[in-house]
Parts: C-alpha cells; sequence; structure tokens
C-alpha cells in the first residue's frame, strides 16, 4: 500500500480497534484513518481521547450492517483498505444472546465484504480469532489449516464470517486477508474479560471468578504485539491467505489471575472458583510459523512484561474503567448522539 492512503477502520472504538488507531497514527502519520462504530456498550470514545481531534481522523457513528451507511463511507471516502474489528467479543454474552452476534458479525461482515466489491477496495482484513478452530487436547497447536470447529455462539459466528471472507474472494475476486490471533490483553480492554476484571476487582479488593477448576489455557499476546502483527499483513501480506497471529505465552486462567495478584500486592484469598461455562474451550494454542517465516513477524513482550505493563496502565486509569463499571460513559453518548 502507497504512503498517504485511507483506512477504514470498523470497531475502531473498541479494545484492539483503538490500539491498532494508535498504533498506526504512530507508524503512518500521514495515512487517514476513518472509525466506523456502533458505540456498543463496549464501544468507549474515551480510548481514542488523544487523537480524535486529528484532521486525519474521522468518526463516524454508524453500524456496519448497515448497506447504505457502509455505502456512503466507501463512496465518499476513497477508501484503501478496510480492517474489520467490528463485532460483538464476549462469550458469555453470546450464550444468553446469540442473536445480535450474527447480526454484527456474520451480516455485518457480510455487508462490508459487498461494500468493498462494489467499490473496489483494495483490501480487506478480517480480524478473525483462534477461537474458530475450537478446543485442543493437552498437545498440538492450531495450524492456519486446522479443521474449523467452533463451540461458542460466538465463535460460530466468527467462523461464518471467515467463511464469508473466502467466499467472497473464490467467488468475486476481492482482495482480502484472514487474520487469527489468540487473546489479546492491554490497554483499554472492556473490563468484562478476564484480565481487567481481574485487575479491576483486585484493586478494589472484590472476589475474582475463575470458572470451574481455572485449567484451562489460553495463548496470551500483548495487544501492541497483534497491532504490529496487522501493520505487517496490511502492507506485506497476500491476498487470499489466512496468518494465525499467537503470543507464545500459554497459561492457565490460574497463573494468569495468581500473576495478576502478586503484581497488585494482593492476597491470594481473593480467588473463587464459580460454576464453569457451558461449552468452555479447554486449551488454545496458535501455530503463527507461517507469519514468522512469511513476513517476519513475532511477538516482542514477553508475558511476564505485559502483564506488569497491563496492570500498571489499569492501576493509573482508573477514571477510565470507573466511568464504565459506573455506566457513565454511555450517558454521556445519549445525550451527544441520542438512544441507541
Ligand atoms: P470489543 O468488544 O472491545 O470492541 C468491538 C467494537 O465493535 C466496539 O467498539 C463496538 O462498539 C463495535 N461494534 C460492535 N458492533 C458493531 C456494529 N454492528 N457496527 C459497528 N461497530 C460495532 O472487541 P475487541 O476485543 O477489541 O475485538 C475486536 C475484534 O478482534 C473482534 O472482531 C474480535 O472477534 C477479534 N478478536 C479479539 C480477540 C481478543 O482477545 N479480544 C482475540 C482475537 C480476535
Ligand atoms: P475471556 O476474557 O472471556 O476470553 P475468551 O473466552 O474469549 O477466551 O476469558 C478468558 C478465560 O478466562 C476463559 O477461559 C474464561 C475465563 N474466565 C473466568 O474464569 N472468569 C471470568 O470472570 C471471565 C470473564 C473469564
Amino acid at each position: 500500500m502507497a504512503e498517504g492512503k485511507a483506512i477504514l477502520v470498523t470497531g475502531g472504538c473498541g479494545f484492539i480497534g483503538s490500539n491498532f488507531i494508535h498504533y498506526m497514527l504512530k507508524q503512518h502519520p500521514d495515512y487517514r484513518v476513518i472509525n466506523l462504530d456502533k458505540l456498543t456498550y463496549c464501544g468507549n470514545l474515551d480510548n481514542l481521547c488523544e487523537v480524535v481531534q486529528q484532521p486525519n481522523v474521522a468518526f463516524v457513528k454508524g453500524d456496519i450492517a448497515e448497506r447504505e451507511q457502509v455505502r456512503g463511507i466507501l463512496h465518499d471516502e476513497g477508501v484503501d483498505c478496510i480492517v474489520n474489528f467490528a463485532a460483538e467479543s464476549h462469550v458469555d454474552r453470546s450464550i444468553e444472546d446469540p442473536d445480535l452476534f450474527l447480526r454484527t458479525n456474520v451480516l455485518g461482515t457480510q455487508v462490508l465484504l459487498e461494500g468493498a466489491r462494489e467499490a473496489h477496495v483494495p483490501l480487506f482484513i478480517q480480524i478473525s480469532t483462534d477461537e474458530v478452530y475450537g478446543s485442543l487436547g493437552p498437545t498440538g497447536e492450531f495450524t492456519e489449516t486446522t479443521p474449523l470447529k467452533p463451540n461458542s455462539p460466538y465463535a460460530a459466528s466468527k467462523t461464518a464470517a471467515d467463511l464469508m471472507v473466502r467466499a467472497y474472494i473464490k467467488t468475486y475476486g476481492i482482495n482480502a486477508i484472514v487474520t487469527r490471533c489468540s487473546n489479546n490483553y492491554g490497554p483499554y480492554q472492556f473490563p468484562e474479560k478476564l484480565l481487567p476484571l481481574m485487575i479491576s476487582n483486585a484493586m478494589k479488593d472484590k472476589e475474582l471468578p475463575i470458572y470451574g477448576d481455572g485449567l484451562n489455557i489460553r495463548d496470551w499476546i500483548y495487544v501492541e504485539d497483534h497491532c504490529r502483527a496487522l501493520d505487517v499483513i496490511l502492507h506485506r501480506g497476500k491476498s487470499g491467505e489466512i496468518y494465525n497471529i499467537g503470543g507464545a505465552s500459554e497459561r492457565t486462567n490460574l497463573e494468569v489471575v495468581r500473576t495478576i495478584l502478586e503484581v497488585l500486592g494482593k492476597p491470594e484469598s481473593l480467588i473463587h472458583f464459580v460454576t464453569d461455562r457451558p461449552g468452555h474451550d479447554r486449551r488454545y494454542a496458535m501455530d503463527f510459523s507461517k507469519l514468522k517465516k512469511e513476513l517476519g513477524w513475532q511477538p516482542q513482550v514477553t508475558f511476564e512484561e505485559g502483564i506488569k505493563q497491563t496492570v500498571t496502565w489499569y492501576v493509573e486509569h482508573q477514571a477510565w474503567w470507573q466511568r464504565i463499571k459506573t455506566g457513565e460513559y454511555m450517558e454521556y453518548y445519549e445525550r451527544m448522539y441520542g438512544n441507541r
């Protein structure tokens, strides 16, 4: 992609999307970013307050599943690349209410793909997840050719979206890439996910709810490493390919929570085992050798460093997560943009 081009980031007010916008503006100050976000419960404009006034950053409050709105943006803005982060992303919520996951994650992706096709957008990047592969036993790793066996409504919706991307590549010849990343952690993560929930609860000496026996394993990646991988893929990735992205940091949930308690100097007595999540995947592990070999990327932040930086961020940004926990940030949007 040539210098100075325009990127449509969807879901840029969420956790990874906002980190990606910060990262890209730092790396490519001449790029233009158009951020299309519905501002659902987890979309937070506070995540972008440092860059929102920049002349090369535009925010559009809107829905990726709204065809006319997507068409309008792609028609007006001369977009060079779409990076689709927008999604309903929480497994527990998908178990309670799968409908919205289908609308946003599947239909929304298809509407964006259709927009990309009509407007001849040069590149579409679908931000997918390791959860499309299902669950591993004690050994082995997911590769890009591992069969797709999603177990939660969230994972199934992401799988359907991946396959829609494939169909648009094969049928209509659009240029698109699918990336599948493992569990991210870092600044601006909504405090319903494991790390920010445990950090913010522990800081207030509240119970830390661990599902089941706490021995489920995730491969944790610091969000900036994910953004760095996407930057590489956006510029040098090959259309039609799938790239796994991983952190090379497998940890049980108990190990993660114990590390957080250690960094915060809080007692293990805060840990409480609670009823397991239905269909809870036991283990994820990523083989990202393709990305390493073909594009020279590998994670740079160790789990120990990343956790320390993350805990420090949440300690220093209490106002950020407290506004979320009290719902104050949503009241502000209702005043700004009306009821949603
Ligand atoms: P998030 O829930 O923090 O953010 C999602 C964002 O999408 C929010 O800003 C929300 O307002 C927006 N959004 C939701 N529905 C929308 C719609 N219909 N139209 C426009 N915007 C909408 O999620 P996240 O953790 O930042 O994840 C981003 C993407 O990365 C998702 O596609 C997710 O599946 C994928 N992913 C996440 C992880 C992880 O560990 N968090 C790992 C791998 C892949
Ligand atoms: P989560 O952050 O929801 O990510 P995902 O389910 O997409 O991997 O959860 C990470 C792990 O932490 C997962 O095994 C479920 C577990 N977990 C708990 O034990 N307690 C909690 O309160 C939460 C939110 C998650």
